[in-house]
C-alpha cells in the first residue's frame, strides 16, 4: 500500500493584508502543486521542497529571488536553505548576489557535503563552480517592486511528507527592506528558518532576528519528537517567541504520520496544503 505523501507552502507571513494577495495564494498553490507533482512521481520530499520554493523565487510577488527587496545600498541579498531529514544532510547560503534560485545553491552545498553554510561572494563562486544558475546582480533589482516590500516581511518555504516517509524543509528570501548589507536572516540558519529530522519538518517566516533568538524551526521539531503534535508545538513556539521577542513570525510544520500545521502571530501567511488524498487547504 502507498503510504501517504503531502507538502505544506507559505508566502511569507506580512503584517497586513495588502494588495497581491489573491495573487499569492493562487502563487502558493502553483508551488505546492509542483511539489506534489515530485511526490506523486515517487519523487524525494528534498526534490519536492525544492521544486516548490523555486516557483516561489521565480514570482515576483514574494520576498525571494526575483522578487526580493533592496538592502539600504539598493543591493539584493538572498538567503536560503534546504535540509533533508532523513539524514540531518543541509545546504545553506547566506547574503548571496546574483543568484535567482538561492534554494538551488543551497541545495548544491547540502549535495557537495563538505560544509552547510556558505556566505557572499565566495557562495557566488561555488554557484560557478557547480553549475547553478547566475545572472548579473543588478538584474534582480528593479526598483518599483521592491518599494513595494517596505513594510512587509514576506519569506517562502515549504515542507514535505515522500511516499517512503522521508520528511525535507527548504526556506528562501530577500531578507528585510533596508537591512543593512552583509545581515542574515533565520532563513540561511539551519535550526531557525529551517529544520528536518524523522520526527518533522519546519519552516519560517517573519522577522529573523526573532526566529533567530528562539531557534524557532529546531524548537518545534524537538517538541514533536517527544510526542507533542504539531498543532500544539507550532502553537507553543510561535507564541514563545511573541512572548520573549515581542516579534512576528509564522511557520508550517509536517510530521511523519502527515499531520500539518500552521501557525502565525502576524496578521496574514498565505499557505496551501495538499496531500495525496486529494486534500486541498489555500488560506492567508
Ligand atoms: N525571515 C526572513 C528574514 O528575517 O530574513
Amino acid at each position: 500500500m502507498q503510504r501517504p505523501y503531502a507538502i505544506v507552502v507559505h508566502g511569507g507571513a506580512g503584517p497586513h493584508r495588502s494588495g497581491g494577495l489573491a495573487e499569492r495564494m493562487q502563487g502558493c498553490e502553483t508551488a505546492a502543486a509542483r511539489g506534489l507533482e515530485v511526490l506523486q512521481n515517487r519523487g524525494s520530499a528534498l526534490d519536492a521542497v525544492q521544486a516548490a520554493v523555486v516557483v516561489l523565487e521565480d514570482h515576483p510577488l514574494f520576498n525571494a529571488g526575483r522578487g526580493a527587496p533592496l538592502n539600504a545600498a539598493g543591493e539584493v541579498e538572498l538567503d536560503a536553505s534546504i535540509m533533508d531529514g532523513r539524514d540531518l544532510r543541509a545546504g545553506a547560503v547566506a547574503a548571496v548576489q546574483g543568484v535567482p534560485n538561492p534554494v538551488a545553491l543551497a541545495r548544491a552545498v547540502l549535495e557537495d557535503g563538505r560544509h552547510v553554510l556558505l556566505a557572499g561572494d565566495g557562495a557566488r563562486a561555488f554557484a560557478r563552480q557547480h553549475g547553478v544558475a547566475l545572472c548579473d546582480p543588478g538584474d534582480l533589482v528593479s526598483d518599483a517592486q521592491r518599494q513595494r516590500w517596505r513594510e512587509r516581511f514576506g519569506t517562502v518555504g515549504a515542507v514535505a511528507l515522500d511516499a517512503r516517509g522521508f520528511l525535507a524543509a527548504a526556506t528562501s528570501t530577500g531578507g528585510l527592506f533596508g537591512k543593512l548589507p552583509g545581515r542574515i536572516g533565520d532563513s540561511a540558519l539551519i535550526g531557525s528558518g529551517t529544520y528536518a529530522d524523522a520526527s518533522a519538518a519546519v519552516s519560517c517566516t517573519g522577522h529573523g532576528e526573532a526566529i533567530i533568538r528562539v531557534v524557532l524551526a529546531k524548537l518545534v521539531c524537538d517538541h514533536i519528537g517527544a510526542g507533542e503534535a504539531p498543532g500544539a508545538a507550532a502553537r507553543e513556539a510561535v507564541d514563545r517567541l511573541g512572548a520573549r521577542t515581542a516579534g512576528e513570525a509564522g511557520l508550517i510544520v509536517l510530521d511523519r504520520s502527515g499531520r500539518a500545521a500552521w501557525v502565525t502571530n502576524a496578521a496574514h501567511m498565505p499557505i496551501c496544503w495538499l496531500d495525496s488524498s486529494g486534500g486541498r487547504v489555500v488560506e492567508a
